[in-house]
Formats: structure tokens, C-alpha cells, sequence
């Protein structure tokens, strides 16, 4: 449920009107809702209940300090993957206690500042990391609390593009090898193992995938204790799937059937939990709002141009994703549906939101939203085709604000510089 909805035949993000955003801060730009946030944070941690578990939302998902700081005064840790994160969710007031760090890359420097601010843990990703960690907490004179990322080889039923926990992917360490590197990690100077961690893929739309790596992670917690290894936390991660709009084929599972998997397979375990959930507590919170500059009847299709691009959510265009797309005026009842292609203005013909979607007649300067955008989509937005990056606005009730300032061309070009020879 969001709170996105029509209110005299306009659409409204709480209390506020659309169309009133979009006269003071112009288009295309991001909208979050605080009620959408804290509904979908509470949902989720109130399924959890009885079970000792802290959530680190996944601020990859939507990294805006305004969505941040709205879920740590609820309660919320973060999960961050580089030191761009760790420094929004400290400023954004999450207790660097509450922070756990995940990636396959960290930096020297990100490690470094990870130990220097007391996060609850690294993740660590891979040996060679964990060797590095050993090394500069012991330069550092710390001691490094981490979780070893297992990858337990389950076939996430998503997208390959974000399917994170087979064992052709990147992430996490072979569940066949944990024992022995858990070993030498619980022996390593300035390290101290203190659980695992996994995260098998997002957008999963099957529990069973979950049930399977949460068995097989319950099993090296059992094998790692058999050895009187202390495994005292086990982080296991994100991915819960969202509904994403009307021709979602399959339902997603609710937060309290997510939470009964977990009970099923971990309850007993007697160790610490820590959920990484990004898009099941923000995707449904945002929208994109654009407006359609021309409505082109091509030869055989009519094409709806708008003023938001690619480059602005580049879903569609990555993974085909699905993104509901509505007038933001509200369509009269039985009217007249036509097909239409809602695209872009950048150059390239992936630069499309959606094919044949049936739509009630719009015309040049209507606003369209598109919704389930508050997850991965103003954090993955680039300057591409020199556009300004969108302004982020956050609605409370009937108050508004921006968030997130546009960034405008003028800003993006005056980072140029013109080597000596060209001058
Ligand atoms: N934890 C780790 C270690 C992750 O890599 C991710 C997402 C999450 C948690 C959060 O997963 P979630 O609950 O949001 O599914 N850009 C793609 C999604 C990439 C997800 C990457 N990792 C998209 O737009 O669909």
C-alpha cells in the first residue's frame, strides 16, 4: 500500500498535489512519502517481532539522507557498500553501531574508515579481504569485527542481472570453503569472526530460494559451533520482492510470510539477525513525475515523449523492468483507452519506459507518473546526454520539501576542464 492516490481527479502524494510540486520545482523530479516509508518500515520489522533481529536498510537501494534519517528515528540500521554510503548514513544519524558494511571491492580507505567509525561489521567478501582487514586493523591497533559473506550456490529465480548467491556470481566466499576460512579468520590479528553473513539476489518473487540459503546458512552456524567456533550473528540480507504494477504476473510475498521462512529456518539458532531490506521498504514510497512534452503518431505506434529519461531510471532499460505508468489527472470512467510507447528524449531507442501500454488520451504538458521508482531509481540516475540530475522532494502529510536539489547542467559542465594544449 502507498499513499499515492487520486483526490478529485488529481493525484496526490500524501496531502499534497502533484501538480503543485511540479509548479515549484518543475519536472521530471522524484517524490518519497513518509507515510509510505514508515508503513513499509513497520511492516516489515513488526513481522520480525519476538525474533532478535536488527534491519539495516539497504541504502543502495535510495541513498537520500531524508529517507535515511526518516527509518533510523524509527529504529532502522543501514547496510552500505562503499564510504559514499557509510558517510551518508552517519550524517543521516544512523548509530554506527546499527552499520553494517557489504561489497565485494572495499577500498584501503573505506576499510579504514569503517574501523575508525565503529560500524557493527564488515562483511567481508572474500579472503584476500579478509587479509587486508587483518592487516590494517592491526596498523590501525583495532580489532575488526566482521561476518564472513557465504555465497551458498541457490538459484534465486530473478533477474541474472541481480542474482547474487550462485556461485558463477562474485559474491560472498564458497559455502564449501567457510569452515576453513572462518577458521583462519577467528585465529587472524585484528580480526574477530563474529558470524556470516549472505544475500542472495533481489527482486525474489520465490520464498523457496530464501528457505533453502537460510537452511544451508543455519547448518555452517551448526558445523562452525560443532568446532567451538562463536558464531553470535548471522546477516541475512535483502531481497524481498515488491509488486511492481498491474501485470506483475506473480504475487510477492508478504513481509509476514518473508518472516515465517525465517522463523521456520532460524528461530532455534540462538544467534543475532540482521536483515538487509532496500526495495521492499522504499520501492513503493516514490514516484517519478514527468511531463509529456510531444505526442508523436509514428507510421505505426503512438509515441508518448517525455521529459524524463534513461538516464533518470534507467530500470526499464537495464532489466526490461515493469514500472506502473499513470496521468497524473485521473481518467474519466470508460474512457476511450489507446496504445501507446512512453519514451524518453535521450538518444538511444532503449531509452523507452514502456511498450503498448494502454492509456487514456493525454496531451503535451500532462504530467505521467510512474510508480514504484523510491528504490533504485534516483541512485542509479546519470548526467548522460549532459541532463540535469532530477530534484528529490519528500512529502509529509501536507508538507513538502526538496530533498534532493537538481543538479543543474551549468554545475555538471563547469567540472570540465581544458588540458593546456587546448587552451
Ligand atoms: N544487501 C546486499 C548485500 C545487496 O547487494 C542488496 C542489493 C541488498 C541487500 C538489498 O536488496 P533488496 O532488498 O533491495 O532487494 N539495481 C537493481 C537492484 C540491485 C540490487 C543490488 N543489491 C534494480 O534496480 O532492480
Amino acid at each position: 500500500m502507498d499513499h499515492f492516490t487520486y483526490k478529485n481527479g488529481r493525484m496526490f502524494a500524501e496531502d499534497v498535489a502533484l501538480a503543485d510540486i511540479a509548479k515549484q520545482v518543475g519536472t521530471p523530479f522524484y517524490v518519497y512519502s513518509s507515510a509510505t516509508l514508515t508503513r513499509h518500515y513497520k511492516v516489515f520489522a513488526d513481522a520480525l517481532a519476538g525474533l532478535d533481529a536488527l534491519v539495516c536498510f539497504a541504502v543502495k537501494a535510495n541513498s537520500n539522507q531524508a529517507v535515511i534519517r526518516t527509518l533510523a528515528k524509527l529504529g532502522a540500521g543501514a547496510d552500505v557498500v562503499s564510504g559514499g554510503e557509510l558517510t551518508r548514513a552517519l550524517q543521516a544519524g544512523v548509530k554506527p553501531g546499527n552499520i553494517v558494511f557489504s561489497g565485494v571491492g572495499k577500498s584501503d580507505g573505506e576499510i579504514r574508515m569503517a574501523l575508525r567509525a565503529g560500524i557493527k561489521q564488515i562483511n567481508v567478501e572474500s579472503e584476500p579481504e579478509l587479509d587486508r582487514i587483518s592487516t590494517i586493523a592491526t596498523e590501525m591497533g583495532t580489532v575488526a569485527p566482521v561476518a564472513l559473506r557465504v555465497n551458498p550456490d541457490v538459484d534465486a529465480h530473478t533477474h541474472e542481472k541481480i542474482s547474487t548467491g550462485k556461485l558463477e556470481n562474485k559474491f560472498g566466499i564458497e559455502w564449501t570453503r567457510v569452515h576453513e576460512v572462518y577458521t583462519k579468520a577467528a585465529k587472524l590479528p585484528g580480526i574477530e569472526a563474529r558470524g556470516l553473513a549472505m544475500h542472495i539476489g533481489s527482486q525474489l518473487l520465490d520464498l523457496q530460494p530464501f528457505r533453502d540459503a537460510y537452511v544451508r546458512a543455519g547448518d555452517l552456524v551448526a558445523m562452525l559451533r560443532a568446532d567451538g567456533l562463536s558464531v553470535e550473528v548471522l546477516d541475512i540480507g535483502g531481497g524481498l520482492g515488491i509488486p511492481y504494477g498491474e501485470t506483475d504476473e506473480t504475487i510477492a510475498p508478504s513481509p509476514d510470510q518473508y518472516a515465517q521462512v525465517v522463523r521456520d529456518t532460524l528461530s532455534g539458532l540462538d544467534v543475532e539477525l540482521v536483515l538487509e531490506p532496500g526495495r521492499m521498504i522504499v520501492g513503493n514510497a516514490g514516484i517519478l513525475v514527468s511531463r509529456v512534452v510531444y505526442v508523436k503518431e509514428g507510421a505505426t505506434r503512438t509515441f508518448l515523449i517525455v521529459d524524463a529519461g534513461m538516464n533518470d531510471l534507467i530500470r526499464p532499460t537495464l532489466y526490461g523492468a515493469y514500472h506502473a505508468i499513470v496521468p497524473e489527472r485521473e481518467p474519466v470512467k470508460g474512457a476511450t483507452l489507446i496504445d501507446v510507447d512512453i519514451v524518453g528524449p535521450i538518444c538511444e531507442t532503449g531509452d523507452t519506459f514502456a511498450k503498448g501500454r494502454r492509456l487514456p488520451h493525454v496531451n503535451a504538458g500532462d504530467l505521467l507518473v510512474m510508480r514504484t521508482a523510491g528504490a533504485y531509481g534516483a541512485v542509479q540516475s546519470s548526467t548522460y546526454n549532459t541532463r540535469a540530475l532530477v530534484p528529490e522532494v519528500m512529502v509529509n502529510d501536507s508538507q513538502f520539501a526538496i530533498v534532493r536539489e537538481r543538479l543543474e547542467v551549468e554545475d555538471i559542465i563547469a567540472l570540465d576542464r581544458l588540458p593546456d594544449w587546448l587552451e
